[in-house]
């Protein structure tokens, strides 16, 4: 992947939320609570850094979707600022957000439902440049941004109804890479997935962060995955972070009462302090497709003999998460 992206901003300029609050006035749902305001957000601070995926976790109606998209750019917080690189964004013009928008970039939840059927593949990864007005030669960074999900010139002409689902997510996340993108926002890109398509997507976003040095935000109801790509983690219970460190200091030794909570709902989440990463097997697409078979994460340590999901925090070799078979 070609650093050389100029998104306008340094190559490791961080995306930083500082005593972000928001709230939002209930106009619809119960007629008397209607015109309530509602604090979503109370007093986040969380940064994140190109080359670490930091995990969001917390129950439902916590703010992580809302924080993300205050992240993002798309409201505006009612207090506190968002920066990246130190430089507070000022959710404004379309042309004055490009930089922004350039910088840092979303992968949504369900990628095959949102790539347009009607275009192929380049159409599909090109179009940010063309509307984000990245300046260079297109082909090239669409054929970089595709090398980095390991998908090969072969793909540029296909639409998404001739890709697989692991194709199709790998797809939209070189949507969202091709503008030399350093911070990548995803709001539950896992969920609904079966475990080998799980495994596949965890393994190209750990390769970004590993090899290509792209920061991600990760929010997640899926620990295990938490576990698997982020170093780092934070949980948010009413609008607050109430807890953070290393995600496998969440998953192993949870302080805080939302964090325990979580856990909770996950019994079968069993962690035990074993070393099973391993380096090196890149996921090339050799046709292998969505079987998850490939990949240093969660997918390279499926012990199929035993039944064992072996995963690792991605920078925490010497310990993984396993679900108890
Ligand atoms: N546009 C909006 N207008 C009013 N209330 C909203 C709006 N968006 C979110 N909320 C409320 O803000 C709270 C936090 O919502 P948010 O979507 O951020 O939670 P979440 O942690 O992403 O939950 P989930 O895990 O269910 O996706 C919820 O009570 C939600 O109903
Ligand atoms: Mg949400």
């Amino acid at each position: 992947m070609t650093a050389a992206v100029a998104t306008g901003f340094a190559a490791d300029a961080a995306l930083a939320a500082t005593g972000v609050k928001h709230h939002y006035v209930r106009t619809t749902g119960n007629p008397f609570r209607a015109g309530k305001r509602l604090d979503v957000l109370d007093g986040v601070d969380l940064e994140i850094v190109p080359g670490e995926a930091v995990g969001i976790v917390g129950r439902s109606g916590s703010g992580k979707s809302t924080l993300l998209r205050v992240l993002l750019g798309l409201e505006a917080p009612s207090e506190g600022t968002v920066t990246v690189g130190g430089v507070p964004l000022a959710v404004s013009t379309v042309r004055r957000m490009r930089p922004f928008r350039r910088h840092v970039q979303y992968i949504p939840q369900e990628p095959a439902s949102t790539l347009d059927p009607r275009m192929t593949v380049y159409q599909l990864v090109s179009d940010p440049l063309t509307r984000l007005d990245v300046p260079g030669d297109h082909r090239e960074r669409v054929l970089a941004a595709l090398g980095a999900v390991h998908l090969g010139a072969e793909f540029l002409d296909r639409k998404p109804s001739e890709l697989s689902g692991g194709q199709a997510q790998r797809v939209a996340i070189a949507r969202a890479l091709a503008t030399g993108a350093r911070i990548l926002l995803a709001d539950e890109p896992v969920s609904g997935l079966d475990r080998p398509l799980r495994d596949e997507v965890l393994t190209v976003l750990g390769d970004l962060v590993r090899d290509e040095g792209v920061g991600v935000g990760f929010v997640s109801h899926d620990l295990e995955a938490v576990g698997i790509l982020c170093s780092r983690a934070v949980v948010l219970s009413g609008g607050r972070i109430v807890e953070e460190g290393p995600s496998i200091d969440l998953l192993t030794n949870p302080q805080h009462e939302a964090t325990r909570t979580i856990l909770a709902a996950r019994p079968e989440l069993r962690i035990d302090p074993v070393s099973a990463r391993t380096d090196g097997d890149d996921a090339t697409d050799d046709g292998r497709g969505d079987d998850g078979s490939a990949g240093p994460y969660g997918a390279a340590g499926t012990d199929d003999a035993t039944g064992d999901d072996v995963v690792s925090a991605a920078t925490h070799d010497a310990a993984v998460a396993r679900p108890a078979s």
